[in-house]
């Protein structure tokens, strides 16, 4: 039995010697201390020896079991300090260092433009009013005045949803932001005035001024007659432009044509980047052609039930992405939608 813990000992101590790193140690330390080791089982079998045996037998196992322990407690030290004790030089931190900046996303620049827009209008008392990308004939079209077959529908070429399930028939993806004058006026009575940003489509191919989604924000002011006029709405719009270009603007008003105003305009700002002397933005003409617009059609109030004659008011529309490219001196609209990062980082 003494040979037998003399034998197990120093097969301990020589390959706890061995060990190179700490899970080594570990597992000799269950091999040769552990519930099942052989000097365990050794230990076992001491109460069948005799009492003279037993103590000196007893005492050498013990003395054995001391040593293994000390050896392994040596040699973690001794692995402690090979894979650690250099730590400090090869793990330096510097925490006075400045740390890496965070990249933070941003709005894009069509969303900071409707914002700012939106700002502008609100100070002015102007209501936002969300539009909507799905919608019906009716209020895209004829409740507009703008009927089945007549020639002014070819103004807006149409994505129409086809086989919906829907029980509302001829359904679309709107055209312009119009509709919600409809919208709006089917719900609330005069006075209000309300701008409505929202997408919408065309079915046309895309070129630098073309795309077949893009954004509009309509206005639409309204009162009982002889309360606003043509000069509300200029005053309303010059106010508005100012802001927007951060200078002061000229307006310009020309006859134009659209079903749902009588009479309407077509809006022209004096080129905010050459002050109307001509340069490339503004084609060398010095104008900027913004916005339709005129005073409402009393045909489109008799469509949501309002009598006739006893309100007056203006509306107006205009693509953001045309505003924020003049505002930004940017001459491709398909750039807003390209998701390129060069671009989308600039602002
Ligand atoms: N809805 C027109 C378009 O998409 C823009 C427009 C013109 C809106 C005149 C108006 C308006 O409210 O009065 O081309």
């Amino acid at each position: 039995m003494k040979t037998k813990i003399k034998q197990i000992k120093n097969l301990a101590l020589k390959e706890i010697g061995e060990a190179k790193n700490l899970t080594d140690l570990e597992c000799l330390k269950v091999k040769y201390l552990g519930r099942k080791s052989e000097l365990t089982v050794v230990l076992r079998r001491l109460k069948d020896l005799s009492e003279d045996k037993k103590k000196e037998v007893g005492e050498m196992a013990n003395k054995a079991r001391k040593e293994i322990e000390e050896g392994i407690k040596n040699q973690e030290l001794r692995i402690k300090e090979l894979e650690f004790g250099d730590i400090e030089s090869r793990e330096k931190i510097d925490i006075t260092y400045p740390g890496a900046k965070i990249k933070k996303g941003h709005l894009h620049p069509l969303t900071q433009v409707r914002y700012e827009i939106e700002d502008i209008f609100k100070s002015m008392g102007f209501l936002v009013v969300e539009s909507r990308e799905v919608e019906d004939e009716f209020h895209n079209f004829d409740a507009l005045n703008i009927p089945k077959n007549h020639p002014a529908r070819d103004m807006w070429d149409t994505f129409w949803i086809k086989n919906s399930k829907s029980k509302i028939p001829n359904l679309l993806l709107q055209t312009h932001t119009s509709p919600m004058q409809i919208r709006h006026m089917e719900k609330n009575k005069p006075p209000f005035k309300i701008i409505v940003p929202g997408k919408v489509f065309r079915y046309e191919a895309s070129d630098a001024t073309h795309e077949s989604n893009f954004y509009q924000v309509e206005g639409l002011m309204v009162d009982e007659s002889g309360k606003v006029t043509v000069a509300n709405f200029k005053s309303v719009m010059a106010d508005f432009m100012r802001s927007l270009f951060k200078k002061e603007v000229k307006i310009r008003l020309r006859p134009s044509y659209f079903p749902f105003v009588e009479p309407g305009f077509e809006i022209d700002v004096s080129c905010p980047y050459c002050d109307g002397a001509g340069c490339r933005i503004c084609k060398r003409t010095g104008w900027i052609e913004i916005l339709g617009a005129g005073m409402v059609n009393q045909k489109v109030f008799a469509s949501v039930g309002f009598p006739e004659d006893k309100y007056e008011g203006f509306a107006f529309g205009f693509g953001l992405d045309r505003i924020a490219m003049v505002k930004y001196g940017i001459d491709d609209i398909r750039l807003f939608y390209s998701g390129d990062l060069r671009f989308l980082e600039q602002f």
